[in-house]
C-alpha cells in the first residue's frame, strides 16, 4: 500500500494518569487479541499532558505497538510562558507526534494560522511530527465552498515548512466534530485531494505522495470504511469514539 494508515485517538480532556494506564493496556490487548497487525495500520493515542508520562512508561515497559502523541505545544522554546509546554519536554517523553491546530484550540483559545505555524515549526525542530488540523465551519462551507478555507489553513501552516519534513494533515470539518454528522467520504475526497494537490505544489511529488491525510468528525466503526476506501484518505482523527475500546478496536481494524 502508498501509504501506512494512521488511526489517531484523541481523548481531549479524559482520562486522568491513572485510567490512562488501564485504558492503554486494555486497548493493546484488545487489539493484540483480535490479531491487529499493527504494522499495516498504525494505532496512535493523544492524552492529556499530565498522562503522558504514564503512557510513556507502560508502552515502554510492555512493549507496545502504539504510538502516542501530546494535543498541543509551545511555539517557544523556553522561558517565562507560564502553563505552555515545550517541544524539547515533548521530544523528552518520547512522543512522535504533537496535534497542533485543532478547531477547539483555533476556536477557544484564538489560535491563528501564525500561531500553527509557529507551533509547526517548533514541533520540526524537535524532531516531533505535527499532526497539522485544519477545517472549515459550516459558514465557511456555505460562504466559500469545501476547500477553500482548509486549503489556505494548511498553507499557513506550511509556511515555514521544507520538503525534508515529517507530517501528517488531519481534515477536520468543523461542523462534523462532536456533531454525530460526519462528512461524507466523497466530501473528505474531495478536500483530501485539494490538500494533497497543495503539498505538491509547495513540497513536491515526494512529499505530497508520502504525507498521511486523515479525515476527521464523527468517526465510528460503521462509517470508517467508507472513508479508507478513498485514494487520499490515509486514516482517522478520532475523538469521542477512541474513548470507547471495542468502538476504537473496530475502527483500527475495519479492513
Ligand atoms: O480530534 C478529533 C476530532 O475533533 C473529532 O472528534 O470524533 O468526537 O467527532 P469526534
Amino acid at each position: 500500500p502508498r501509504r501506512t494508515p494512521l488511526m489517531a485517538g484523541n481523548w481531549k480532556m479524559n482520562l486522568d494518569h491513572l485510567q490512562a494506564i488501564a485504558f492503554v493496556q486494555k486497548l493493546a490487548w484488545s487489539l493484540k487479541d483480535a490479531n491487529h497487525d499493527f504494522a499495516t495500520v498504525e494505532v496512535a493515542v493523544f492524552p492529556p499532558f499530565t498522562d503522558l508520562r504514564s503512557v510513556q512508561t507502560l508502552i515502554s515497559a510492555d512493549k507496545l505497538p502504539l504510538t502516542f502523541g501530546a494535543q498541543d505545544v509551545s511555539m517557544h522554546e523556553s522561558g517565562a510562558y507560564t502553563g505552555e509546554v515545550s517541544a524539547a519536554f515533548l521530544a523528552q517523553l518520547e512522543c512522535q507526534y504533537v496535534l497542533i491546530g485543532h478547531s477547539e484550540r483555533r476556536t477557544l483559545h484564538n489560535e491563528t494560522d501564525d500561531v500553527v505555524s509557529a507551533k509547526v515549526t517548533a514541533a520540526l525542530g524537535h524532531n516531533l511530527v505535527p499532526v497539522i488540523c485544519v477545517g472549515e465551519t459550516a459558514e465557511d462551507l456555505a460562504e466559500h465552498g469545501p476547500s477553500a478555507v482548509p486549503v489556505a489553513q494548511l498553507r499557513a501552516a506550511l509556511a515555514g515548512v521544507s520538503n525534508a519534513a515529517d507530517f501528517v494533515v488531519a481534515y477536520e470539518p468543523v461542523w462534523a466534530i462532536g456533531s454525530g454528522q460526519a462528512a461524507t467520504p466523497e466530501q473528505a475526497e474531495q478536500v483530501a485531494a485539494a490538500l494533497r494537490a497543495l503539498i505538491q505544489e509547495l513540497l513536491g511529488d515526494d512529499v505530497a505522495g508520502k504525507t498521511r491525510i486523515l479525515y476527521g468528525g464523527s468517526v465510528k466503526a460503521a462509517n470508517i470504511a467508507g472513508f479508507m476506501r478513498e485514494p487520499n484518505v490515509d486514516g482517522a482523527l478520532i475523538g469521542g469514539a477512541s474513548l470507547d475500546i471495542p468502538e476504537f478496536s473496530s475502527i483500527v481494524r475495519y479492513q
